[in-house]
């Protein structure tokens, strides 16, 4: 009886060990930064996934301070909705304050026709400094925003072989935006249909935790912060190496060994089709000599 109640309470420590500490949707800051392709960020997906539209969360959101989190590989849409560092220019006839910003109003966000994209969680933003990833739980319980107020801040790995080049709006870079976010099924990540693009990087063993579609609430996560795996009697994090990226530095080389393999196979095919050819040419040119 002990036992089993010890037990179930080790499940519930783990489970509320493994909880985003974040609303599902809501408001977040965005900025951008610059991810190599092909590199394996902080959770340990694959370098594949770089191919893709990916983001790194702030360390509060991603629930972890190294390594991997609850957050990893968690899809959320984000849509833009201002530049919240610009204003935006006065409506026509009124004297207000000239900006140049950019401001979705709510109908048009609601209509689902402003930028907006599908990212999986696969860095940290680190460090508890400002300005934009340094939210944080005080110890009296409250949540301590970023330098706008937001509890949660993604920072897009833009530019991005996944993204438009002209994904954001306006003649220049405006640098922070404020957007409105929804975790999502990853079903909806544009990488969702390239297996290659899918799980943790097989070398990175158990410093990696990147599930393939986390349940999409803000309840749930797959994986424990990295931290408490360590110890004895640390959490076990889900076994999510991808196969396909097995005793390569990434899983991109493993695509880039597909795809030499599927080339090998058609010379193979456009040899044996010329050994045919000339065969057949052969027994042409030869067969009147024959008969
Ligand atoms: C990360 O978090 C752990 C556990 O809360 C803590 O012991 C450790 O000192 C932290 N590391 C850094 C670099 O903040
Ligand atoms: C972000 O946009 C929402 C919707 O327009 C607004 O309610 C909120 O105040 C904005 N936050 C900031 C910091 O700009
Ligand atoms: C929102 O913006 C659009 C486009 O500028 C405009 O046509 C519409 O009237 C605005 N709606 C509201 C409620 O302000
Ligand atoms: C984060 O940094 C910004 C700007 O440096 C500051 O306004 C904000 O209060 C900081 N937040 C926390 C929780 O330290
Ligand atoms: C928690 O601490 C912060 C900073 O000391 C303070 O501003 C805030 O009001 C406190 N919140 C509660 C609920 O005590
Ligand atoms: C993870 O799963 C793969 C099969 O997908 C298996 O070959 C590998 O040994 C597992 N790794 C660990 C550390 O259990």
């Amino acid at each position: 009886m002990w036992a089993l109640f010890s037990l179930l309470l080790l499940v519930w420590t783990r489970a509320a060990l493994a909880a985003v500490d974040f609303t599902a949707s809501g408001y977040a800051s965005l900025t951008h930064y610059d991810l190599p392709l092909d590199y394996v960020a902080s959770c340990g997906c694959v370098g594949r996934s770089t191919f893709y539209p990916t983001a790194a969360l702030n360390r509060y959101a991603y629930g972890s301070n190294t390594s991997f989190g609850p957050a990893c590989g968690t899809c959320f849409e984000v849509r833009l909705v201002s530049t919240p560092l610009a204003a935006p220019p006065p409506p026509p006839d009124s004297n207000g304050p000239y900006g140049d910003g950019i401001y979705f109003n709510a109908s048009q966000v609601s209509s689902g026709s402003t930028p907006s994209l599908v990212v999986k969680v696969i860095d940290l933003c680190p460090g508890a400094g400002g300005p934009w990833c340094n939210s944080t739980r005080l110890d009296n319980g409250t949540v301590a925003g970023n330098r706008l107020g937001f509890d949660v801040h993604f920072d897009l790995a833009w530019p991005s072989k996944g993204i438009s080049k002209n994904f954001f709006p306006g003649d220049h870079d405006y640098g922070v935006w404020n957007v409105s976010y929804a975790a999502v099924s990853c079903q909806k990540w544009a990488g969702w249909n390239d297996r290659a693009a899918l799980g943790s990087d097989w070398a990175q063993e158990s410093s990696a935790c990147c599930p393939n579609n986390p349940p999409p609430s803000g309840a749930d996560a797959s994986c424990p912060a990295y931290y408490d795996t360590l110890g004895a009697n640390g959490a076990v994090p889900p076994n999510t190496s991808n196969v396909l990226s097995k005793g390569l530095r990434s899983s991109n080389a493993a695509a880039a060994t597909l795809s030499l393999r599927r080339d090998a196979a058609a010379d193979i095919a456009v040899l044996l089709l010329s050994v045919l050819i000339t065969v057949i040419a052969l027994s042409l040119a030869t067969g009147p000599l024959l008969s």
